[in-house]
């Protein structure tokens, strides 16, 4: 093990934000990278409008993509902590991505709106963390806004994504009203000052909620904030450093992320108690963080960044070691040695530590064609990291050439793409069509074009009545048979051979896992 290294890795704190659209991951991505010093106002990381209106336009998405490489991982010091922030890919452009990253991380912050509460992507994003028990911060935003009860919020946090609650703050009113939070810890008020969004605002605290200031500060309202306080202390979980470690229980904050209040404590509190990097299991043995041989794997393949050169780039989270400059890498799927000399890093500003690549950090490979998602990075060691799946896609079309002399095209460029990690493609037993699986409405638009690009075939969609897909495993091969024989209807192949249950509806799904429970029907899938 090597010292300096180890340093290095207890100083990482690598995460992804999860939330709905417009619950303001943005937003708050925005106010991290000012306290990070990456950006000096707020409202300059991008134009979000065109964000969000150009991406059924695939070159325009395309040319965002080519501004957008480096905001995919955005590397920033704060305090004693090199922050790692993996971007989750969101509304349009949401897919497998999205998911995947969350692989990536050592730990998430939960990004709830005060009005609105657990929304539908979150329980999707929160049920790929419990994978891996993820550790979670939650963030409840726009309390500058008429909000629910806070009480209320965090009742439902629990009883839908079955997480232990932990205020570690609580905010004194909402709306035209909100005056600030409250630590109940410290037993300080941070005080709100209104229109302080675009920069770093003054840290101006109160001590005692019951001093003379605070009550000059909360007027009539003081005794109503102590009595309330009083309740939340004693009905609400107290803060176990353990028990969120281990993704059982989640810290709560609150603010307002376009007013840049309440994320410097979330940021000051994150650093200290986020995990740094921890051992990863191959499918051979543990990996430390801290063993000097590099280590990495691939967890998502972004394509065409640079329409001039047709480029892919792989991104890696390292596991253990410590990358340099053209080094010799062994590929283990393929048993291939290969020189890198042109990887891509994302540093923290202008640190010098930040030429010091370890666990934690995230590398881009370029990548013609002969990298895959899940693929494993050694310096000679062969193995494979586990714990990187496919996930059920949501959507589902079946795809039709319009030549049909171009099949055999057709199949490559799919085979391709789903190894890629684009799209998953699935052949049904009983007929030659081919289904494409996603779990976002943009994948399909994306494989199209990039189909016609690439491969030079064109394709259209026509709709398919699937509901989901289920991997099929049985223990006794005799029941896999006998039930392939009864659900050959709705049984397919996908891209890595594997027998897979196409459902035409939820009803179906449920009735089939009744009736069979000698078959596992899985929702994920390793590589
Ligand atoms: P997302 O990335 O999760 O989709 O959310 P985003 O940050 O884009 O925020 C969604 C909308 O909510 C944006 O408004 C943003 O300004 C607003 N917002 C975010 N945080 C807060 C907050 O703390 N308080 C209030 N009042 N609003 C907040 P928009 O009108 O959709 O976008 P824009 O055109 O104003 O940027």
């Amino acid at each position: 093990m090597s010292n300096a290294i180890s340093q290095e890795v207890a100083t990482r704190r690598t995460f992804a934000i999860i939330s709905h659209p417009d619950a303001g991951k943005t937003t708050i991505t925005e106010k991290l990278l000012l306290f990070g010093r990456l950006i000096q106002t707020a409202g300059s990381v991008k134009g979000k409008r065109n964000d969000k209106h150009a991406t059924s336009d695939w070159m325009a998405m395309e040319q965002q993509r080519g501004i957008s490489v480096t905001s995919s991982v955005m590397q920033f010091p704060y305090r004693d902590a090199v922050v790692n922030l993996l971007d989750t890919p969101g509304h349009e452009d949401f897919s497998e991505d999205t998911y995947r990253v969350l692989t990536a991380v050592d730990s998430a912050l939960m990004v709830v709106d005060g009005a609105k509460g657990v929304e539908e992507r979150t329980i999707k994003l929160m049920e790929v963390c419990r994978l891996r028990d993820t550790p979670i911060f939650t963030f409840v935003n726009k309390l500058d806004r008429d909000t629910r009860d806070p009480i209320e919020v965090l009742d439902e946090i629990e009883t839908v994504l079955n997480i232990r609650c932990a205020p570690i703050y609580w905010p004194l009113g909402n709306g035209k009203g909100f005056q600030g939070v409250y630590n109940l810890y410290t037993d300080t008020i941070h005080v709100y000052e209104h229109g302080q969004g675009s920069k770093i605002p003054e840290d101006k605290r109160i001590q005692g909620l019951r001093s003379d200031e605070a009550k000059a500060l909360l007027g009539a309202y003081a005794d109503d904030y102590a009595d309330e306080i009083e309740l939340v202390k004693g009905a609400s979980n107290e803060f176990d450093l353990e028990a969120y470690q281990a993704g059982e229980l989640t810290p709560v904050f609150f603010g307002t992320a376009l007013g840049n209040f309440g994320v410097r404590e979330l940021l000051d509190d994150f650093v200290q108690w986020a995990p740094a990097p921890r051992a990863r299991a191959t499918e051979t043995r543990v990996v430390q963080p801290e063993e000097a041989p590099f280590s990495a794997f691939v967890f998502k393949i972004q394509a065409n960044m640079d329409p001039k050169h047709r480029d892919r780039i792989a991104f890696l989270r390292v596991c253990s070691g410590r990358y340099s400059k053209g080094m010799k890498l062994h590929h283990s799927r393929l048993g291939k040695d290969i020189r890198i000399s042109d990887a891509v890093t994302f540093k923290a500003g202008e640190r010098e530590q930040a030429d010091i690549v370890v666990s934690g950090d995230i590398v881009g490979f370029h990548n013609h064609g002969t990298i895959q998602i899940g693929d494993t990075f050694t310096e000679g060691e062969d193995l494979q990291f586990t714990g990187i799946p496919h996930f059920a896609p949501e959507l589902f079309q079946r795809i039709r050439l319009k030549d049909p002399m171009k099949t055999k095209q057709l199949q490559k460029g799919l085979r391709q793409l789903s190894e890629e990690g684009s799209v998953q493609v699935f052949m049904p037993m009983r007929n030659n069509d081919l289904i494409v699986g996603a779990v976002g409405v943009l994948q399909f638009e994306v494989v199209a074009y990039r189909l016609k690009d690439e491969y030079k075939v064109d394709c259209i969609y026509e709709p398919v009545n699937i509901f989901s897909a289920r991997w099929v495993t049985a223990d006794d091969p005799a029941k896999l048979e006998e039930f392939k024989k009864k659900a050959y209807d709705n049984l397919s192949v996908d891209g890595g051979d594997h027998l897979t249950y196409l459902p035409p509806t939820r009803v179906n799904l449920s009735l089939m896992e009744e009736r069979w429970p000698d078959i596992k029907f899985r929702a994920t899938r390793e590589h």
